[in-house]
């Protein structure tokens, strides 16, 4: 099917209601929703209510000649209308066993792919990542693939702070200790902790640091190596932690990338008459934009010293993205505590003329990481937590769950017990944090995230896991009859329904660049796939029924393997 089911309803209404009431009506958006109460049926739509006063006619007139010309015939029961003028639909068994069979139910291609920026991850070189990297990796990871799966073509972009005046002083240091080639990521962040104190203190260190970034700044060949050098090492740390993680396809186009550009794309500002000169600075004033004490705040385009900053780089970034890659959607995945930042930078890129109608440019913001006393997640002294030893420890307690699940039932642990324990622990820590509100920020807790009690990651790679067993006891018996699905049980239709329902809670993460719709609804398709399971027996049942719940079977198993996919979650084929 080319569109989800939503898309589909909507449609056949919309040309459906033009025809009955004339071309130019004004009609919501969306014109069907799914109904809260199965009472009402499974969709409802509401539009007689608003087209009363435009008509002049009573809703439930409209609401009658609507349901009679719906012509939904082939999808839906007769439509039934309800005061005060809904039309509620129900889906017909058979289409929805058609449909079931058919398969393709995680993703409805777009008709009109679009290239696409996501930015995400993101870290500081120099520094090693850490957790506030982590819901940017995860959220951004799974926006794009939900997009490649729309059919649009995504640039996964790392923009990795590789750039900017710090360097100065890292340089500075490493002269001074000579070589870096022997400095381990934890020596880096020491260093770089080391290399600020000197900066700070020492003030012919701190000139050195200086002539060092311009020196990097003009090209200079031996700055150029020692810098290269730096960010190498510390790349090759954060590889640890996106292997861990199974987090692949980012390109690293930091923000040294764009040095090249910066000149060019203030003259292009200037000559626009949208940066002026502020105590020797140049800077950009955004309209709406103002500071604590309500005064204009400039976005600083360059400082006093002829230095670019991360504001102007962003803007390179974004020019580069919306004209020279052409992408008609560019997605920032950064905490929150970037917004107003971030909506300067938009706001003067739209004003530059960058950004082309039609393009979307969006902050897809994100909340903290806390720990379990509500403050921000730190180590015990303070630090910040090391993503490395995060999933570490998330893996090594997945494995004592998964050992003591083994021993409550009286079985022995898996063979492959490490990769179960990867799959389990990774699994569990991006689940907790997809499925929350991504605005909002939210309590880590390994015994939250590790349970098989509530809406997480185990959960749903056991429920994966028990059907694949279900299949693999069945593959041992009769082949099945044929592939055809009957729905005469309630539980047979609920679960079809479900699972019809999958392309469109995907289409939702997209429009709102929420993941947790999707996380949500593989809840629910487990859920619904159990009660069916409890109601009817699978392989006991005779022919052709068993086959029909077989084939239930196996397109539950698809949905929860391809939904678990697009959040960047692997399953397991047996717990
Ligand atoms: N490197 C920044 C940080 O760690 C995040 C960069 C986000 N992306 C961007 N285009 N500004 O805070």
């Amino acid at each position: 099917m080319p569109q989800t089911l939503l898309a589909l309803l909507d449609e056949r209404l919309r040309s459906a209601t033009q025809l009955a009431f004339g071309a130019d009506v004004e009609l919501p958006a969306p014109l069907v929703l799914p109904t809260r109460d199965p009472k009402h049926g499974d969709y409802s739509c509401a539009a007689a209510l608003s087209l009363a006063k435009a008509l002049k006619q009573p809703p439930m007139a409209i609401a009658e000649r609507l349901a009679a010309m719906a012509g939904l015939e082939d999808l839906c029961e007769p439509p039934v209308v309800t005061p005060p003028g809904f039309v509620n639909f129900r889906l017909r068994r058979e289409w929805l066993a058609v449909r079931v069979a058919e398969g393709d139910l995680v993703a409805a291609p777009t008709p009109t792919p679009e290239i696409a920026v996501v930015d995400y991850s993101s870290p500081n070189l120099a520094k090693e990542m850490h957790v506030g990297h982590l819901r940017s990796t995860i959220i951004g990871d799974s926006l794009a693939n939900v997009l490649a799966a729309l059919g649009h073509q995504v640039h996964r972009v790392n923009h990795v702070g590789d750039w900017g005046a710090q360097f100065g002083m890292l340089l500075a240091h490493l002269e001074e200790i000579r070589s870096g080639e022997n400095l381990g990521i934890r020596d880096v962040e020491a260093f770089y902790r080391e290399a600020n104190e000197r900066d700070k203190s020492d003030e012919a260190f701190h000139e050195l640091a200086r002539r060092r970034v311009v020196e990097l700044q003009a090209g200079d060949v031996a700055a150029r190596a020692a810098w290269a050098e730096l960010v190498d090492l510390t790349k090759r740390s954060n590889q640890v932690v996106y292997d861990a993680l199974g987090v692949g396809g980012l390109e690293d186009v930091g923000e040294s990338f764009y040095q090249p550009m910066l000149d060019e794309v203030v003259a292009d500002l200037e000559h626009q008459g949208l940066c002026v000169e502020d105590q020797g600075a140049k800077v950009a004033f955004v309209d709406g934009f103002t500071n604590r004490d309500g005064d204009p705040l400039p976005l600083i385009i360059q400082n006093r010293h002829g230095g670019y900053g991360y504001a102007v780089t962003d803007l390179a970034a974004l020019r580069y993205r919306a004209v020279e890659l052409g992408a008609k959607q560019v997605l920032y995945v950064v905490d929150a505590g970037q917004s107003q930042h971030l909506q300067m930078v938009f706001s003067v890129a739209r004003k530059a003329g960058w950004i082309a109608p039609g393009v979307t440019v969006r902050h897809v913001a994100f909340g903290l990481v806390l720990g379990e006393d509500g403050k921000r997640l730190r180590t015990r002294s303070g630090d910040n937590v090391k993503l490395a030893e995060l999933l570490g420890e998330a893996v090594d307690r997945a494995r004592q769950f998964v050992v003591n699940r083994a021993e409550e039932r009286s079985e022995a642990p898996p063979d492959d017990l490490d990769e179960v324990a990867r799959v389990i622990g990774v699994g569990a820590v991006k689940y907790a944090d997809l499925s929350q509100n991504r605005q909002s920020n939210y309590v880590f807790s390994f015994d939250r995230m590790l349970s098989l009690k509530g809406n997480t990651a185990p959960y749903l790679q056991y429920a994966y896991a028990r059907i694949r067993s279900i299949l693999r006891e069945a593959a041992k018996g009769q082949p099945p009859v044929d592939l055809a699905v009957a729905l005469d049980d309630d539980a047979e239709l609920a679960l079809a329904k479900t699972l019809v329902a999958t392309a469109d809670a995907v289409a939702r993460v997209f429009d709102e660049d929420e993941p947790n719709h999707l996380c949500a609804h593989l809840y629910e398709v487990a859920q619904v796939f159990s009660r069916f399971y409890e109601a009817c027996p699978v392989l006991r049942s005779d022919e052709p029924t068993r086959s029909s719940r077989l084939a239930l079977c196996d397109a539950t198993a698809g949905v929860l393997r391809d939904g678990l996919a697009l959040l960047g979650i692997d399953v397991l084929e047996r717990l």
